[in-house]
Parts: structure tokens; C-alpha cells; sequence
């Protein structure tokens, strides 16, 4: 039995599983495990500092893998904007096919990439942001419960909840997001109406994921509760792992006198790359999930993605009851 889904068809892909961008993470060596093994990848643009740089990356991705995989681009809120145009320019020249935009004001970068025949999943956190990007022309999209790993949006409500709530909401495919690392988290957003889930920080657990196994370790020993939201007075609330430097991010938030440029040296995205390359996760924030609390090892990425469909078929088939 395969699980065959209105996205595996649109996406040209075996199976109902998708690789969320990933700051740092969604390189291609990745991205192509996640590709072969039947899922989607998502080579994640804003890594590089340059479009052509992306380019060659693109390339590399292409050389290890002839599975379809996607591109996400991050539009950020703050800061100096990364050369979007140029980014999606090569993306079309390049030929991709799918893009996962996530953020703000998604609207020029959608009717961009649709009209170059590009099929876009646009992530989001709320149902009324999800019916905006179905208005803009998304072919698809990525609802992110508060479960997440990253950005879960100011409004705090779960999956089991906002995934349903969406599906009701939209004629567009919608994947479930947050908070999913085994088949029976597939099975259940397949039951609340989803055509599939899109997982961040499973995949940062696996043998093919470039980053420290000290890092991977600390996803291995934290359960459930050991997150921290940051940023949720800016904001821009984002869900990491609790770490030395996510508590004393919530610490320093709390005081009236800090404002975010004294924040800025925790919260730096390059202060987390050094954390993740070197395993110190003194150096910087680990972004990750309440999705910790289900994950138990380092597979390669092959392993996990056999693994979650058997069992999500095992439940679909009604035999919820064996499995532990
Ligand atoms: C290490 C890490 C980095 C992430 N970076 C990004 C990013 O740059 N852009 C983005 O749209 N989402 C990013 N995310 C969010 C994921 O794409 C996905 O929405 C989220 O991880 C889903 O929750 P889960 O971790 O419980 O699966 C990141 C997640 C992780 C774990």
C-alpha cells in the first residue's frame, strides 16, 4: 500500500512527506537524502549569500539526486532584505519546479513564481494568512501548528485544531506541519484532512543532516517541554530548544531595559551556524521543536521516511491498536 494524496500527485513525489526550509540545515546533501528516500527536500535559499551561489548549490543538489526536491525562500520581516529578485531568477532558471515560501507579505514573490509555472506551498500560521496565500495564487499550503520549530505565529493554537480548521477553510491541498515525527502523526493529519506533513526537526535527528551529533544528541535528550519561545515580545515569536542561551534569552526579555540590539547577540542567525558546525550549543540558539519528546534516534533519512509509512499504513489499515 502506498499513500497516494492530491500532493504526491502535484508534486511529482512517492510519498506524502515534505522537508521544511532550514536555516543552515536544508543543504543538499539533505535535501537529496530526503528527495531519494521518496520525500520532498527543500534547499533552503537564504543559507547562501548570493543568488549565484544558490545556483551552484541548486546544481550540486541536481548531481545527487533525480527526485524532484524544492526550494524555500524565507521572507524575513527585519533586517537588510536579501536580494529576493535575483533569488527567484535563478530559481525559475534553474529549473525548479516547487518553492516553500514562508513570512511576510509573500504576495509579489507568489504571482512571480506562479507565473512562471513554478508551484508554490506557502507556509503559514494562521487560517486567515492561509486563505491570503490562496487568494495570491498558492498551490498549496503548509499550516504550521504551535507545536513548531521556528516561527509559530502570536496566535498559540495546535495542530489538532489549525490543521482541520484550514482544511475546513480552503479548497486549496493543505499540509499539516508541527510537531510531527513518526507515521502516526502522518496518519493522524491524513484523518484531521491534511494531504500531508512537512517536518523540520525529525529531520535535523538524521544520519544525513549537516550538522553537529552533539547537536543531535541534544535533540535526543531533551523531551516535549524542552522548548523556549523568544522573541514573543517583538513579535516575532520563535520556538527553539531549551539551551544555556534560550534561557537566558527568556531571561534578558523579560527585563523592561532590554531592547532587541542587546538581544542580537544571542539571537543572530550566525551565532546558531557556529552552534550547529561545531556542537557547542553554547555559541548560539538551536532552533527546534516539541517534536524532541518523539524523537529516540539517528536514522538515515531512507530508514526514517520506510519506517513512518509503514506505520502510518499499520494505523490506516486499522491496526492503531499494535503499534507502541
Ligand atoms: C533548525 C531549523 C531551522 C529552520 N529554519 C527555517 C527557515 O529558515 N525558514 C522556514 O521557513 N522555516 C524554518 N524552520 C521551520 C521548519 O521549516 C518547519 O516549519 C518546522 O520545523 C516544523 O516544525 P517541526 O520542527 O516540529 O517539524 C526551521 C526549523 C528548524 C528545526
Amino acid at each position: 500500500m502506498t499513500i497516494t494524496t492530491s500532493v504526491t500527485t502535484m508534486l511529482g513525489i512517492k510519498h506524502p512527506l515534505v522537508q521544511g526550509g532550514m536555516m543552515w540545515v536544508g543543504r543538499p546533501e539533505l535535501v537529496a537524502a530526503i528527495s531519494n528516500a521518496g520525500g520532498l527536500g527543500m534547499l533552503t535559499a537564504l543559507i547562501w549569500p548570493t543568488a549565484e551561489d544558490l545556483r551552484e548549490q541548486i546544481a550540486h543538489t541536481r548531481a545527487l539526486t533525480d527526485k524532484p526536491f524544492g526550494v524555500n525562500l524565507t521572507l524575513l520581516p527585519v533586517g537588510r532584505a536579501p536580494d529576493y529578485p535575483a533569488l527567484r531568477k535563478v530559481i525559475v532558471e534553474s529549473g525548479i519546479r516547487i518553492v516553500e515560501t514562508a513570512g511576510h507579505s509573500p504576495h509579489e514573490h507568489i504571482a512571480d513564481l506562479k507565473a512562471h509555472g513554478v508551484t508554490v506551498i506557502h507556509k503559514c500560521t494562521s487560517v486567515r494568512h492561509a486563505l491570503s496565500a490562496q487568494k495570491m495564487g498558492a498551490d498549496i499550503v503548509t499550516i504550521d501548528g504551535f507545536e513548531c520549530a521556528g516561527h509559530p505565529g502570536e496566535d498559540d493554537v495546535g495542530g489538532i485544531v489549525l490543521i482541520p480548521a484550514a482544511v475546513d477553510a480552503l479548497s486549496i491541498p493543505v499540509l499539516g506541519c508541527g510537531g510531527f515525527a513518526d507515521g502516526r502523526g502522518l496518519a493522524a493529519a491524513l484523518a484531521l484532512g491534511a494531504q500531508g506533513i512537512t517536518m523540520g526537526t525529525r529531520f535535523c535527528a538524521t544520519v544525513e543532516a549537516p550538522i553537529h551529533d552533539a547537536v543531535k544528541q541534544v535533540i535526543l535528550s531533551n523531551d516535549e517541554r524542552d522548548t523556549r519561545l523568544i522573541l514573543r515580545g517583538f513579535k516575532n515569536t520563535a520556538r527553539v530548544a531549551y539551551t544555556s542561551v534560550s534561557a537566558k534569552v527568556v531571561e534578558l526579555s523579560a527585563r523592561p531595559d532590554v531592547d532587541f540590539e542587546m538581544l542580537r547577540p544571542y539571537v543572530a542567525g550566525e551565532h546558531g551556524r557556529r552552534a550547529l558546525e561545531t556542537g557547542d550549543i553554547t555559541q548560539g540558539l538551536v532552533w527546534a521543536s516539541q517534536a524532541q519528546g518523539l524523537i529516540h534516534d539517528v536514522p538515515t533519512c531512507a530508514d526514517l521516511i520506510a519506517r513512518m509509512m509503514a506505520q502510518a499504513e499499520a494505523v490506516m489499515r486499522g491496526n492503531a491498536g499494535l503499534i507502541g
